[in-house]
C-alpha cells in the first residue's frame, strides 16, 4: 500500500500502485468520504490488509463507521472487508444486491446489514445525500458509482482508470499523452465489450456523466482529479469503441513479466 493522502477536505485515499512491468502502474484506491455519517468507499487489495485497516481507523474510529460502499464485488475493492465489517459493527454494507449474494460465496455476508441500492437511488449519510450513479465503462455488471450531491464528488468505480508511467496523488501531474493512452489502455483491458458497443447510445451513457457535471472525480484506478478533466476524460473515452483491443500477455510474454517483476523486487530490497 502507498501512504494514504488527502484529497478534499472530506476525502480520504486510500492507494496502492501495482506495478505492471515495461508499462508502469495501475492505481487501486479506496476512499474515506468523512460525511457527518462517514462513507468507506471500497476496501483495498487483501494483501494490504493490516496497512490498510491501520490507515483508515487512524482517520475514523471503525465503531464510528457508519456506511461500507461497495462499488462492486471485484477483488481490488474487497481485499479487507470482511475485517472491516467485523471491526465496524455499526456501519451498513451499501451494495448492489447481486454483489451481497456473491460474495457469500467466500466470506459470511451479515445479510441483514446490507443496504441494497441500484442507480437513481439516494442514501443520506446525515449531513448530505449521495446518489448511486451508473459508470460509463465498468467490468462488472453490480459496478455502482457514487455522486456526491453537496461537494460534487462524484466516484466512478472502475471508469476513468489509467495504467500510468509512476505513481502520483494527483492525475495533473501525469503528462496528458501519457494519460490519455494509459486511459484508453485501460479501458480496452476492463471493459472490452465498449468494441461492441452501438456509438451512438455510448455517447449519449458519456453526456449523461457530463450532465452530472462533477467538481473531483475519484477513480478507483486514477489518482485523484478535478473536475475540470471531465471533457478531456470523456474525448479519451469518446474513443474506446474503435481503438485496438486489448491482447493480454501469452505464456512467454507473462513469463518475461513475472521476471521483470522479480527483477524489481531484487532491485527493492536493501
Ligand atoms: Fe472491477
Ligand atoms: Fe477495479
Amino acid at each position: 500500500m502507498d501512504a494514504p493522502y488527502q484529497a478534499a477536505p472530506d476525502v480520504h485515499v486510500y492507494p496502492a500502485n501495482l506495478p505492471i512491468p515495461g508499462v508502469g502502474v495501475l492505481p487501486v484506491n479506496a476512499y474515506l468520504l468523512m460525511a457527518e455519517e462517514p462513507v468507506l468507499i471500497d476496501t483495498g487489495i487483501g494483501v494490504d490488509g493490516d496497512d490498510f485497516i491501520a490507515a483508515v481507523s487512524s482517520i475514523v474510529d471503525p465503531q464510528k463507521l457508519k456506511w461500507v460502499w461497495l462499488t462492486h464485488d471485484d477483488a481490488d475493492h474487497t481485499g479487507s472487508i470482511q475485517r472491516i465489517m467485523d471491526l465496524a459493527p455499526n456501519a451498513k454494507l451499501v451494495t448492489h444486491g447481486f454483489s451481497a449474494f456473491r460474495m457469500a460465496t467466500w466470506w459470511p455476508v451479515p445479510m441483514e446489514r446490507v443496504h441494497a441500492i441500484r442507480f437513481g437511488d439516494e442514501l443520506h449519510v446525515g449531513d448530505r445525500a449521495l446518489t448511486a450513479v451508473a459508470p460509463p465503462l465498468y467490468d462488472s455488471p453490480m459496478s455502482i458509482g457514487v455522486l456526491d450531491q453537496s461537494t460534487g464528488s462524484l466516484f466512478t468505480v472502475d471508469a476513468f482508470g489509467a495504467i500510468l508511467p509512476e505513481p502520483t496523488q494527483d492525475a495533473s501531474d501525469v503528462p496528458p499523452e501519457a494519460l490519455a493512452g494509459g486511459m484508453l489502455g485501460w479501458a480496452t483491458s476492463d471493459s472490452p465489450w465498449a468494441h461492441i458497443v452501438d456509438r451512438e447510445r455510448f455517447s449519449q451513457v458519456l453526456d449523461r456523466v457530463r450532465q452530472l457535471q462533477p467538481t473531483r472525480i475519484f477513480s478507483s484506478h486514477l489518482p485523484a482529479a478535478s473536475g475540470t478533466s471531465l471533457e478531456a476524460f470523456l474525448k479519451v473515452l469518446e474513443t474506446v469503441p474503435d481503438a485496438e483491443p486489448f491482447m493480454p500477455p501469452d505464456s512467454h510474454h507473462f513469463a518475461q513479466m513475472i521476471a521483470a517483476m522479480a527483477g524489481m523486487q531484487r532491485g527493492s530490497t536493501p
